[in-house]
């Protein structure tokens, strides 16, 4: 199994529509802020979705450099294919992060943004970066760790067997503890980490939080981890927290910054 999820044409949608959001967008400009793109550099980005940050690299890069986008997803290709129309920087493939077409030391940077964790083999997919890294090449990973996850409830009880079922959802819900080590055993150094934290204090359309609940009520219910009663009283609840001004989620999101030897 390359990923502990299959993106389909309904969840990529649903990614694509949370991934809009002014939350999700303030990530994508921390993993921008510290990858530094520049004109002319050949990057890959890895378990790229609906292409936000792959257009966003094909700018930066501009029409002399490249950016390879990969991911396992038909749904989400298409998605990041519309988005990149017109941008001759970008090559998207289908492809798996743990065994990609590129040729070692090929590309000055790699990004992994909310992808890693998806993958079983978490370590090769790492080695993989490391070899497709020219010397002195640098990569930024960013993955949430569940256990970061912060969100109210009045049946406190009820919320975290939802949250603890929904960490099935990814191979390693808990990767960013892990991710120094996993690289180091792949000869890349840690040069930098950071928490990029989400913070949602209502429940409303355009926030992180509502767009991502009906996403982890499909999720738990689907996987027959919840019944599908107690998921959607937890979902009907976030309204009326909102309603008592007392709605409160949060996560964290972990970015490292890696270098291959120069
Ligand atoms: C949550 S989305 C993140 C998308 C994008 N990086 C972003 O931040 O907007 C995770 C993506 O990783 C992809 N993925 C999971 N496992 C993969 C693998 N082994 N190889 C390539 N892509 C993979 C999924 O198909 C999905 O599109």
């Amino acid at each position: 199994m390359a990923s502990s999820m299959p993106f389909d044409e309904q969840a990529a949608r649903r990614i694509e529509a949370v991934y809009a959001s002014p939350d999700v967008a303030a990530t994508r400009a921390a993993v921008l802020g510290a990858l530094e793109p520049r004109p002319g550099e050949r990057i890959v980005d890895l378990g790229c979705g609906p292409g936000y940050l792959t257009r966003d690299l094909a700018l930066a890069v501009g029409p002399g450099g490249r950016v390879h986008a990969l991911d396992l997803s038909g749904p989400m290709l298409a998605l990041a294919r519309r988005r990149c129309r017109g941008l001759p920087a970008v090559g998207l493939a289908a492809g798996d992060m743990t065994a990609f077409a590129l040729p070692d030391g090929s590309v000055d940077a790699a990004v992994a943004v909310q992808s890693l964790a998806y993958v079983p083999d978490v370590a090769r997919a790492v080695g993989e970066i490391a070899r497709v890294l020219r010397p002195d090449g640098r990569a930024v990973v960013l993955d949430t760790d569940f256990a970061s996850v912060v969100w109210h409830g009045r049946d406190q009880a009820r919320v975290d067997r939802i949250l603890a079922a929904y960490d099935a959802h990814v191979a390693h819900p808990g990767l960013p503890r892990r991710l120094s080590r996993l690289a180091s055993d792949a000869c890349l150094a840690t040069v930098r980490r950071e928490v990029v934290p989400i913070l949602n204090a209502s429940f409303r359309p355009g926030t992180f939080a509502h767009g991502i609940a009906p996403f982890i009520r499909d999720f738990v219910v689907g996987a027959g981890r919840v019944p599908a009663k107690e998921a959607d009283a937890w979902l009907a609840e976030g309204a009326a927290l909102d309603a008592a001004g007392e709605f409160f989620a949060s996560l964290n999101r972990y970015l490292f910054v890696l270098r291959s030897p120069g």
